[in-house]
C-alpha cells in the first residue's frame, strides 16, 4: 500500500465505523472477512492488507457473526477472487486506459490489489453499500461510486463509451431473480458492444440450500439465492440475449492442502465439474458483428 492508500487502524474502539446493513448488502462483509482472513496468513493466497485494515476498522462482530474462518470456505473465496483479479489484470494488460466497472462492489478491495494507474474504475452498488464504502474507501481520482440498483441499468449512461469496458459481477447475480439476471445480462451486452462480464455462480444444490435456510455456520444463516447456474451449463448463458457472443470459464488455480490435491479433479471429472461454483467471462459482440448477425438469413 501507498502512503496515500493507508489508513490507520483505529486505537480507539469508538473510532470505529459502525455497520448496519440489510441482509444482502451484509454479504460484503462476509466476503470482506474472508479475504482479510486469507490474507493474514503467512502463506496467503491472496494479498489483500487493505481488507485486513478494513476489517480492523469496522465496528462489527466479525468472527462472532461469520466464525474463525480459516478453513475450506475461506480458501475457496480466495481462489474465486483470484479468477476476477486475473480476468481484470489481463484487460488492464490489453487496455490499460480502459474502465473497470463493478457491479455490487461492497467493499471490494480489488482496486488496491491491481489497478495499473492508469484505467479509471466504477463501483456501482445499493445506497447503504455505497455510504459505508464511501466512509472506509474515499475514492480516488480514477475511481467512482455510484448508489444505484445494478438491475436498473440506468448507471451504464455513467460509463465513458470513448473506453474499453470489462465488467464485474462478484457475489452479485445469486441474490437476484433469474429473469433480472438474465435481463441484466442482455442489457450489459447491448450497451457495451465489445466489452465482457466476468460473473461468478453457485450451482444449484447450493442455491436450493440457501432456498430452505440450511446454509448456516456459526449462527450466520446465509440469504437465499434465487438464481444459480450449474458450471455445465454456462453455455446457456448466450441465450440471455443476442449480443452475447461468446462464453469461457475461468478456472481457478492453486490452493494449499486438500483443496490444492482436489482442485484438479473438482475441475474435470463430473458430477463434480459440471456442479461446482463457477467463474465465467461472457464476450459481447462489436457493432459489426451485430449487424452481420441480424442480417443473416434464419435458418429454417
Ligand atoms: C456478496 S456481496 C459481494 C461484494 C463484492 N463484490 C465482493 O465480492 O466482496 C454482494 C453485493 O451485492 C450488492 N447488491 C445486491 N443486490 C444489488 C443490486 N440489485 N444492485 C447493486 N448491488 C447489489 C450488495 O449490496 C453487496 O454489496
Amino acid at each position: 500500500m501507498t502512503s496515500e492508500q493507508s489508513e490507520q487502524a483505529p486505537e480507539n474502539e469508538s473510532e470505529k465505523v459502525k455497520a448496519g446493513l440489510g441482509a444482502i448488502p451484509e454479504t460484503a462483509l462476509w466476503t470482506l472477512y474472508h479475504r482479510a482472513v486469507e490474507a493474514r496468513r503467512p502463506d496467503a493466497l491472496l494479498i489483500d492488507p487493505r481488507a485486513v485494515d478494513l476489517v480492523e476498522r469496522i465496528d462489527f462482530p466479525f468472527e462472532e457473526r461469520f466464525g474463525p474462518g480459516g478453513g475450506v470456505q475461506t480458501q475457496v473465496q480466495a481462489l474465486r477472487v483470484g479468477c476476477f483479479d486475473r480476468e481484470v489484470e489481463d484487460f488492464l494488460a490489453r487496455e490499460p486506459r480502459g474502465t473497470v466497472v463493478c457491479l455490487g462492489d461492497g467493499l471490494e478491495t480489488q482496486y488496491w490489489r491491481v489497478d495499473n494507474g492508469r484505467a479509471q474504475w466504477l463501483s456501482v452498488d445499493l445506497p447503504e453499500s455505497i455510504a459505508l464504502r464511501e466512509s472506509l474507501l474515499p475514492p480516488g481520482p480514477r475511481q467512482r461510486y455510484l448508489a444505484a440498483d445494478a438491475t436498473d441499468l440506468g448507471w451504464a449512461e455513467e460509463v465513458d463509451r470513448s473506453r474499453e469496458v470489462l465488467l464485474t459481477a462478484q457475489g452479485l447475480l445469486m441474490y437476484l431473480p433469474p429473469a433480472q439476471v438474465r435481463a441484466l445480462i442482455a442489457g450489459c451486452a447491448e450497451r457495451f458492444p465489445g466489452g465482457s462480464l466476468v460473473l461468478d455462480a453457485v450451482p444449484h444444490w447450493f442455491g436450493r440450500l440457501t432456498r430452505s435456510g440450511r446454509v448456516r455456520s456459526h449462527g450466520y444463516q446465509a440469504p437465499p439465492m434465487p438464481w444459480s447456474m450449474d458450471a455445465g451449463q454456462r453455455a446457456k448463458l448466450c441465450t440471455a440475449g443476442p449480443a452475447v457472443a461468446a462464453v469461457r470459464d475461468v478456472r481457478p488455480s492453486g490452493g494449499r492442502g486438500l483443496v490444492r490435491a482436489l482442485l484438479p479433479l473438482a475441475l474435470t471429472v463430473p458430477p463434480l465439474s459440471t456442479r461446482r461454483p463457477s467463474v465465467t467471462v461472457l464476450e459481447f459482440a462489436e457493432r459489426s458483428e451485430r449487424s452481420e448477425r441480424s442480417e443473416r438469413p434464419e435458418r429454417s
